[in-house]
């Protein structure tokens, strides 16, 4: 049977947290030998979903649940902030053509999230939004 490890954390509104959240990741991926590749785009998953959630969790609640269950073949990733929540199908696609020429050249986590993992769900209401991300390993 794999190995399977387990992390917890949260996070609270704090400047460059998000960092805690992947050294985390690299210890864990280090001790598995998961390839540097696979870390790497794991690495840019985490620090996306992870600012997304501390950028739009509540005053209320201003802590960002970061859970990671990693094996050698497979990583989930999952992270609950208390924000309003949003409706994903409301979220245009980004196209280079149009932020060329645009203000906001912001709009990419989610497409480069989605693009780095194998899978991807989005789950959010008015009390907060989880997403839950796997992505294999080997
Ligand atoms: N956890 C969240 N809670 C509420 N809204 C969210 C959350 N995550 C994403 N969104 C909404 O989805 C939009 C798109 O997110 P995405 O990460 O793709 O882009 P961004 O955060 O606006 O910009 P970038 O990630 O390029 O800096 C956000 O602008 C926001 O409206
Ligand atoms: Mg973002």
């Amino acid at each position: 049977m794999d190995q399977n490890i387990n992390l917890e954390i949260k996070l609270p509104k704090v400047p460059e947290i998000e960092l805690v959240a992947i050294e985390g990741l690299e210890k864990m991926g280090k001790y598995l030998g998961i390839p540097e590749d696979k870390i790497g785009e794991a690495r840019i998953v985490v620090t996306e979903a992870v600012i997304n959630a501390l950028e739009h969790t509540g005053d209320s609640n201003p802590y960002v649940k970061v859970e990671f269950e990693m094996t050698k073949e497979r990583l989930i990733i999952l992270v609950t902030d208390s924000g309003k929540g949003f409706n994903p199908d409301e979220i245009e696609e980004p196209d280079i053509k149009k932020k060329i020429d645009s203000t906001n050249k912001r709009g990419w986590g989610i497409k480069l999230m989605k693009s780095m993992s194998d899978d991807l769900i989005i789950e959010s209401k008015p009390t907060g939004t989880k997403i839950s991300i796997i992505k294999n390993l080997s």
